[in-house]
Parts: C-alpha cells; structure tokens; sequence
C-alpha cells in the first residue's frame, strides 16, 4: 500500500498592526509539531507548515514556514491537492487589522481603536474542496465542547474533529475527545501531547482504510 501523504499546519499565526506590532494567541505549536513526528512514524511524506514557534521541527519531515494567516492558506491550499491525509492543529487567527501601517504607530497619532476583519477560514476552504482527502480540524472551546465541536465537524465538512479545552494552550499535556463524521464519540484520558498525536494518527489510519 503507498504510504499515506500527510499535511499538518502547527503554531499561531501573527496579524499585524505595524512593522513591530501584531496580534496572535497562545498556541505553541506543541500538538501540530507531536503531530507531524507521529505522522513521519508512520510515512516518509509529511509536509509542516507552521507559524512561529520555539520548537525544532521533527527529523525527516519537510517544514514550510508562515507567519500570518493568508500565508498559511496560501501554503495549505496550494499543496491539498497532493495531500491524502490534512491536520488543522494549528490556531489561526480568525481577525486581522483592515489596515496594516506601514511604518510604525506613533502612540500622539494613534486613535485608540482598531479596526478588524475577518481572516480566510482555511479549514472550511478545504472542505468545500475536497474530493479524497481525508480533512481533520481542531476546536479549542471554553464551553459546550460536544456541541461547538461536532457543529464545526459538520460546518467545515471534516472527517474527524479533535476537541480539547483552552486549557491545552502552552501545555504539554492535553485531554482531548474525539467526533467523527460518522457521529463516533471517543474520549481519551489526559496525556503528554506526544501520546495525544499518536492517537490521532493511529486513528487517521483507521478512518483510511
Ligand atoms: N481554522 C482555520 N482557519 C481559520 C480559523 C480556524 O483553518 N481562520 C481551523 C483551525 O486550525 C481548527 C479549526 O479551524 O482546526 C477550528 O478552529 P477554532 O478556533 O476552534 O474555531 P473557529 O472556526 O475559529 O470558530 P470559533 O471562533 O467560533 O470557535
């Protein structure tokens, strides 16, 4: 059997205000990197593409570095079509600046608001698109996980839906529960993020086959 081509987005992106300025979020790029070192177990073709992170990305497996959220979409979109397997861990950034200044904002001529608008939404992009690719999204919830969770799984058109806390952010460790679209449930016990991605994968082969 041809091994499987995974494609795994990991990390937050930056949306900038001004050259020095942007906003972002918490994410560190933990479960996305555990992701692609737990694929690359498993296949020789994993493509990474990450925000900005501190971590060293995993041996054996091709990483393309983004910083904001249409550079992921641009790097994600242009290589689904090769893609068997697609991982959204990471947490793009749902609102970027309207306006993005040129030179830094001096703090006399700053107005005191800023204007934000909404990003691509990659993930349901890559839904309405796809053909044989088998598509799995994260959803990082404060409340009605199982609800918020199997919504995005049947809006964004996913295989599979991987739901943990805000409380995963900068952790090692995470406790996640599973949606399939086939209205599976599986919740697995908390573990360090490593063991959380091997899940994952072990589960993504059971889905392909
Ligand atoms: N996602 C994406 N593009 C975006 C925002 C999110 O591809 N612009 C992906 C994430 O990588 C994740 C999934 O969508 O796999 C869900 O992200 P999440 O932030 O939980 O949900 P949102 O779609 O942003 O919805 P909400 O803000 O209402 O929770």
């Amino acid at each position: 059997m041809k091994a499987l081509r995974f494609l795994i987005t990991a990390g937050p992106t930056r949306e900038f205000i001004d050259p020095i300025r942007f906003i972002s979020n918490r994410s560190s790029g933990k479960m996305g990197y555990a992701l692609a070192e737990a694929a690359r177990a498993v296949s020789p073709n994993v493509v990474l593409v990450s925000g900005p992170t501190a971590l060293t990305p995993p041996k054996g497996v091709t990483l393309v570095n983004v910083v904001t959220a249409q550079e992921m979409a641009d790097a994600v979109l242009t290589r689904f079509a090769e893609s068997d397997v697609v991982i959204m861990a990471a947490a793009v950034c749902d609102f970027r600046p309207k306006m993005s200044a040129g030179s830094k904002i001096k703090k006399q001529t700053f107005g005191g608001a800023l204007e934000l608008v909404a990003t691509i939404d990659i993930l349901a992009e890559l839904g309405k698109r796809k053909d044989s690719q088998l598509l799995v999204g994260f959803a990082a919830e404060t409340d009605d996980l199982e609800r918020n969770a199997t919504k995005k799984l049947k809006s964004k058109g996913l295989d599979l839906i991987v739901a943990n806390e805000a409380s995963a952010f900068e952790a090692e460790t995470n406790r996640v529960t599973l949606f399939d679209a086939a209205g599976q449930k599986e919740q697995l016990r908390e573990m360090p993020k490593r063991d959380v991605a091997a899940a994952i994968v072990e589960r993504v082969l059971k889905l392909r086959r």
